[in-house]
């Protein structure tokens, strides 16, 4: 270990002068009839931006590192940082623990993310930023999977809720989702499998239409497709934001720690905090 390869008290590998667990990953079980694979989430504030921004060089790789610096908008600035700090985190214990500036993600055709580093096993990642955080998953490249998370953000609500159809709002509602909550939930599910198949958001989105949708917890729903029915979605509703994984339809994700956790996002200026799904009931 070198000696800017320090331990944090967890013993996992902690850069010198990092932020004390910023984006400490967590493990998360992919569990198969045949097989069961593992794999990790990282999440970050982009709060931690100041602190890490000082740390660029040692986080990025050089080709990163030679995109980073130019860039004009602070807001890409802050997204790629941090989104390559959290996919750099998830993947380091898959890898051996390598320097984050010898992993390099490069952006594929589709900007779609791809890993470069030498893997007997190869591993991919899934990226995604909101206003408050960043978040990554990695896991091996023969299980696919990505994920999305996005604000419960009043006025986009509408924009979210026009492109579901009636029966996704009527199968939210059902479950006593609160409209904010239902309409973000159901564009998570959507983005994320648009972002599995590496396609984005180009399609129409009807391709994407959700068929059927489970609560179970308070906080968590799952659901299924309809035009692509080997996936699934799960979803985590987390104080102001949603969180979606989509898996293959039969794999059950388990995390070591019950579900994801998520850095505090705060509530924004002129909103009441929200701490739950906003059941009905
Ligand atoms: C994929 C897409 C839905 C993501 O939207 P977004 O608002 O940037 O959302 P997120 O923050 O959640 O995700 C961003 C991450 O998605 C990943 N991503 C981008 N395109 C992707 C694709 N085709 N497949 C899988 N992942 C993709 C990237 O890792 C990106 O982060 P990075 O650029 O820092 O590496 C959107 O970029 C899209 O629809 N792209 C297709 C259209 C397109 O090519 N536009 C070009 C820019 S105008």
């Amino acid at each position: 270990m070198s000696n800017s390869q320090l331990p944090s008290p967890d013993g996992s590998p902690q850069r010198a002068g990092f932020p004390a667990f910023a984006g400490h990953p967590q493990t998360f079980e992919l569990r198969r009839q045949e097989a069961c694979h593992t794999g990790r989430f990282a999440s970050l504030g982009t709060d931690s931006y100041p602190a890490l921004k000082e740390h660029a060089a040692t986080i990025l790789h050089p080709e990163e590192l030679a995109y980073f610096v130019p860039l004009p908008a602070e807001r890409r600035r802050i997204s790629y940082l941090l989104g390559r700090y959290a996919a750099k985190r998830a993947l380091q214990p898959g890898l051996g623990n390598p320097a984050f500036a010898d992993i390099r993600i490069a952006p594929g055709i589709f900007q779609n993310p791809v890993v470069c580093f030498p893997m007997s096993d190869p591993w991919q990642v899934s990226i995604t930023h909101s206003e408050a955080m960043v978040c990554a998953v990695a896991f091996p490249a023969v299980h696919p999977m990505a994920l999305d998370i996005e604000s419960i953000d009043p006025e986009r609500v509408a924009t979210m809720a026009s492109q579901c159809v009636e029966a996704e709002l009527a199968e939210a509602a059902r479950l006593g989702l609160e409209a904010p909550a239902a309409a973000t939930l159901l564009w998570t599910a959507k983005e994320a499998l648009s972002k599995t198949l590496h396609t984005g958001l180009t399609c129409p989105f009807a391709l994407f239409e959700i068929q059927s949708l489970e609560r179970i917890g308070e906080c968590e729903c799952r659901g299924l497709y309809k035009n692509l029915a080997q996936y699934r979605f799960h979803s985590w509703i987390c104080g102001d934001s949603v969180l979606t994984l989509v898996l293959p339809k039969r794999t059950e994700i388990v995390f070591e720690l019950g579900r994801p956790s998520l850095p505090a996002s705060g509530p924004r200026r002129g909103e009441e905090p929200q701490n739950s799904a906003g059941g009905k009931g």
